[in-house]
This record gives C-alpha cells, sequence and structure tokens, in this order.
C-alpha cells in the first residue's frame, strides 16, 4: 500500500521523507495557496525531496481545453509527476485524449462507484475518491470504499484506487482493511497514527526497570 503525503509543505516532506514510508506527496490547489509564493517551485522542490516519489499537482483551468493544455505543460514537469484532473463529464474526453497520450492521471473529487467505474474504463491511473467529503454529508465514505475496491477486483482494472481526503486515524484504519493501492494524509494525521500511548509507557516503564540494574554498558 502507498503511503502520499497530502501537502504542499516543503518542511513536512522532508521530515517524513527520510523514513522510508513515504511513495509521494499529493497537492492541490488549497494546498498551494496555503503555501504562498511560486507554486511551480513548491513543486520543483518537493520533486528534489522524492525523486523516485509519484507527485500529483491538479489542474487550474476550467475550459476542457484549457485543462487539456494544462495537463500537457504540467505532466512536462517530470516522469514522477501524476496529473490531478476532477471527475467532471465534461472533461471525460480530454481525460481519453491524455490517458491515450499516456500522460498519468489521478483524477480527483470521486464520490461515487459510477464515478469510479467510468475512469477506471478510461484507463487513468489512479482515482481518489474522498472519503472524509462524504463522511461531511451523512454518507458512509469508506463503505464506498469498499464498493470501489470490489468493482476494480471483479473486472480486473489496472487503475489504482488512491484514498484522499483522510483526516482521523479511523479513517486511515478504514482505508487499509479497505484493501485501496495508496492513501494520501497530511502529516498531522499521519503524525497521530504512528504514535500510541501505550508504546510510549511501555518503553518508560522498560527503561524504568532497565536503570534498577545499575550496568554502564550493555553488550
Ligand atoms: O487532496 C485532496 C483531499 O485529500 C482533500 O481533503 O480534508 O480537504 O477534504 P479535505
Amino acid at each position: 500500500m502507498k503511503i502520499f503525503l497530502d501537502t504542499a509543505n516543503v518542511a513536512d516532506i522532508k521530515k517524513w521523507s527520510h523514513m522510508g514510508i513515504i511513495d509521494g506527496v499529493t497537492t492541490n490547489p488549497s494546498h498551494l495557496s496555503k503555501e504562498g509564493g511560486n507554486p511551480v517551485e513548491i513543486i520543483k522542490e518537493i520533486m528534489k525531496i522524492l525523486p523516485h516519489g509519484e507527485i500529483s499537482v491538479e489542474v487550474t483551468e476550467k475550459d476542457p481545453m484549457a485543462v487539456y493544455e494544462q495537463a500537457k505543460k504540467i505532466a512536462a514537469l517530470g516522469n514522477n509527476i501524476l496529473v490531478k484532473v476532477p471527475c467532471a463529464s465534461e472533461y471525460y474526453d480530454i481525460i481519453n485524449k491524455l490517458v491515450q497520450e499516456n500522460v498519468k492521471l489521478n483524477i480527483t473529487l470521486v464520490f461515487t462507484l459510477i464515478q469510479s467505474l467510468m475512469m477506471c474504463k478510461l484507463g487513468v491511473t489512479y482515482i481518489s475518491p474522498f472519503i472524509g467529503r462524504l463522511n461531511d454529508i451523512d454518507e458512509d465514505g469508506i463503505e464506498v470504499l469498499h464498493e470501489i475496491k470490489y468493482m476494480q477486483t471483479q473486472y480486473d482494472f489496472s487503475t489504482g484506487i488512491l484514498a484522499a481526503s483522510i483526516r482521523t486515524v479511523d479513517q486511515f484504519h478504514g482505508t487499509i482493511d479497505a484493501g485501496v493501492d495508496a492513501v494520501t494524509l497530511s502529516a498531522e494525521t499521519l503524525e497521530k497514527a504512528v504514535k500510541h500511548p501505550l508504546t510510549e509507557q511501555g518503553m518508560e516503564k522498560f527503561d524504568a526497570d532497565w536503570k534498577k540494574l545499575g550496568i554502564k554498558k550493555f553488550p
């Protein structure tokens, strides 16, 4: 299972990239806007930190032909770039064209099984179902993820499922349980997910007991 950091924050990406568990980064216009500065420079910096990672960069144009042109330019930034295109039916035509031209796409803002099926048929690299935002409208995001996973397996589609809008440790847990190909998380959620109070308490107890022995050199 691939783990991506859902951010454009260079400091967070640097921190987690050294640990060997991060397979890439997913940015979006909100993340880049939050960082300020020149978004192309930020993307280049991220590419330097993770030269072998998969870096998703989203289109910002609206008109389908403008999205197509922009997607090609974004893809040209590097071999490890995936272009995020919203899962809107007016883009199906250009998504199809981009796939034929070997542009790696991460289709974003996916909310239903049927949208997922359409994107799998078009052969995109990833679909990103938004779990937290489904939960926001009282739908069960993880349940939808299970349905999408079942569909992908049932029809043997090559498109990967990248669970996005994951805001809690429970949601992260649910993505693993659903057996998806990848998940994207904020550094904050990842930080919470890898910590357990019993691990910390256990370490303290072992340390206290060990000190009672009074041994200075071991082994
Ligand atoms: O990358 C897109 C996605 O993860 C957004 O999450 O929390 O804004 O719904 P959120």
